[in-house]
């Protein structure tokens, strides 16, 4: 099994939309997918109609129940959730008292290599204690970056914490997201990405009311909008890039 982590300091900048669509072009492609939805905010359990806050998370941790409990199919072939739990705000006390601390999700996640080819965790936008449990775990981060400078910026501390912290970089794959050609400075940047992106995947994340209308829909792109809409075809070719560096 490869786990897929989708990560970002920042909120709001699309890490649960890439979670959702891609695991679901994941699933699509015959992969078993769990999709483990860490934010206690529960927006990717909502599009997979997942019943956040039922606090088993704890006793998972404790050692009382098997992760396995914890795993809700979804309405989509091939994909499976853990929906968020309103028990994450202790999740960063929990995982400390784990040794090493920094590999208890990784452990975690071993059991489901069994079932599963591809775990997707969509991450709580913080650099906490989680966040170097899931650079731990993850095979491959994708990092959205909005075009903009703050965004940029943000990447870029990232890429500081994981040099500091001898996690390796060349985990860390940006990839465009949100992006508004209509406006000068994502046009700008889109044209000429600065050397900071220079891993970044090829496939550009435009903003599209297709991702926003996700959330009455609860379900990813490509379930609902027509073949050509342009936010599905980004998904799938990220898919595609994705694949190709998780060599799955
Ligand atoms: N490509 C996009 N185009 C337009 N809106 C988007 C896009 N991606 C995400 N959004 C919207 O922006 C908000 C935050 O997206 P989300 O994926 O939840 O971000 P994060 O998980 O990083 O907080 C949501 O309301 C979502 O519908
Ligand atoms: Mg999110």
């Amino acid at each position: 099994m490869k786990t897929l982590a989708i990560y970002n300091v920042k909120g709001g900048v699309g890490k649960t939309a890439a979670s959702v669509n891609l695991a679901y072009f994941a699933a699509a492609s015959g992969l078993k997918t769990l999709v483990w939805d860490l934010d206690s905010q529960g927006a990717s359990s909502w599009y997979l109609h997942g019943q956040p806050g039922e606090e088993k998370t704890k006793k998972v941790l404790a050692g009382e129940t098997p992760v396995g409990r914890l795993v809700k199919p979804t309405p989509f072939e091939n994909l499976s959730l853990i929906p968020a739990d309103f028990s994450y705000r202790y999740l960063d006390v929990m995982l400390k008292k784990v040794e090493p601390p920094r590999e208890a999700l990784r452990r975690l996640l071993k059991p489901f290599s069994e079932t599963y080819s591809l775990a997707v965790l969509d991450c709580p936008p913080s650099l906490s204690h989680l966040a170097d449990n899931v650079f731990t775990a993850a095979d491959l981060i994708l990092v959205p970056v909005v075009p903009t400078w703050l965004s940029l910026r943000a990447y870029e501390q990232l890429r500081d914490h994981f040099k500091a912290e001898g996690f390796p970089v060349k985990k860390l794959r940006p990839f465009y997201s949100m992006a508004d050609r209509r406006r000068g400075l994502h046009r700008e940047l889109l044209e000429a990405p600065p050397e900071i992106m220079s891993a970044r995947m090829q496939a550009v994340v435009p903003y599209s009311s297709s991702v926003e209308r996700m959330g009455e829909r609860r379900a990813p792109v490509a379930a609902f909008a027509p073949s050509d809409d342009a936010a599905a075809l980004a998904y799938a070719e990220l898919w595609l890039e994705t694949a190709k560096a998780l060599g799955v």
